[in-house]
């Protein structure tokens, strides 16, 4: 039995060798060189092409390489039954912590204002940030959106959070649900995107939503490029409710190259980068997950079909 990588070609090697190292017995196939179908017993993929999936007619579950499973489970003709395992790493969460804090503390300090300065070569301080008052509030509290919380912490801002569900997370005032959503935005002065793609969520960063922000607010995505409205984001921010933004994810990537987001003075984005798989720490949990599955145990970390997450 075998499984299929679809990854980028840069990572194939390395994937490879450490697979191997970490379970010799498996023969690692490439995507376009899978050979007998009926082989394949695992997929570890991103992006993998709709439809493709199902010809593997032994298929036991597909492994996603990123924390997200959109990228899986928006395939109308996945195979049924088999489960798709999403990727929970320390090193996913370390990085996108690290990205949240210091994109939160971006705004709150007011550098895209300081930076417009500097461009334009004028000594401009603006009043101190008053961290009392300046909450940030996170969507999407499960594994990186809850650490993210935990590590913003001890910078003692005020702190919220919105979820599907209900949640109790210290030092976080938790909403949830559609009824919780406007409470939770009008008291968010930092919104954080760090929600599932789903149906439900798509299109969550629009008009509406930021119309119901404080003026002044400021917003990050490091989720999806999907949950953005794109042209309600530059409406909001020309308009000076918004004050800036930090975008890591676009729909479509690569971002084209004459988007507006790439020269608005109030936008600083990243290439998609807030948190990378690295293959050496992903391999592991893969590699266990597998060796559990050997042992008729279910996979950690099942996506629920139904919630489409
Ligand atoms: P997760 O553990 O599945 O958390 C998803 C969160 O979204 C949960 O809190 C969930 O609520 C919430 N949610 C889903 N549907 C909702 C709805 N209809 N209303 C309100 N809340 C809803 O996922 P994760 O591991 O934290 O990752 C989050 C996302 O980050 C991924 O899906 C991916 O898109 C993105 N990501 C981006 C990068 C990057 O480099 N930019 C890297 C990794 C991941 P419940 O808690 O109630 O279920
Ligand atoms: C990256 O976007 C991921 O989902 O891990």
């Amino acid at each position: 039995m075998a499984l299929v990588l679809k990854c980028g070609r840069d990572e194939r090697a390395e994937w490879r060798s450490e697979l191997h190292r970490l379970l010799p017995d498996m023969e690692v196939r490439p995507w376009h060189q899978a050979g007998d179908p009926d082989d394949i017993e695992f997929a570890l993929v991103w992006k993998p092409d709709a439809g493709e999936l199902r010809r593997f007619a032994n298929l036991r579950a597909i492994f996603s390489l990123g924390a997200g499973v959109d990228h899986i489970m928006n395939d109308p003709d996945l195979p049924p039954g088999v489960p798709v395992v999403r990727l929970i790493d320390p090193e996913l969460t370390r990085q996108m912590s690290e990205y949240v804090v210091l994109s939160a503390l971006y705004l709150h300090r007011r550098m895209p204002a300081y930076a417009a300065a500097q461009k334009d070569g004028r000594w401009r301080p603006l009043p101190a940030p008053d961290t009392r008052s300046a909450s940030v509030g996170i969507m999407g509290l499960g594994v990186l959106g809850s650490d993210a919380a935990e590590k913003l912490r001890p910078f003692g801002l005020p702190l919220l959070g919105w979820s599907r569900r209900p949640k109790n997370i210290e030092g976080v005032r938790c909403f949830h649900g559609a009824p919780g959503l406007a409470p939770f935005l009008a008291e968010t002065g930092i919104l954080v995107c760090l929600l599932a793609l789903t149906p439900e969520t798509k299109g969550i960063l629009n008009a509406k939503t930021f119309a119901s922000l404080p003026r002044g607010a400021g917003v990050i995505n490091c989720a999806r490029g999907g949950h953005l409205v794109d042209e309600d984001l530059i409406e909001a921010l020309d308009s000076g409710h918004l004050s800036g933004a930090v975008l890591d994810v676009f729909d479509p990537e690569p971002l084209p190259e004459d988007h507006p987001f790439w020269r608005h003075p109030q936008i600083t984005l990243t290439p998609h980068v807030a948190s990378l798989t690295l293959v050496h720490s992903a391999a592991i949990i893969i590699a266990e997950n597998i060796r559990r599955m050997r042992k008729g145990e279910a996979p950690l970390a099942i996506a629920d079909p139904k919630a489409g997450y």
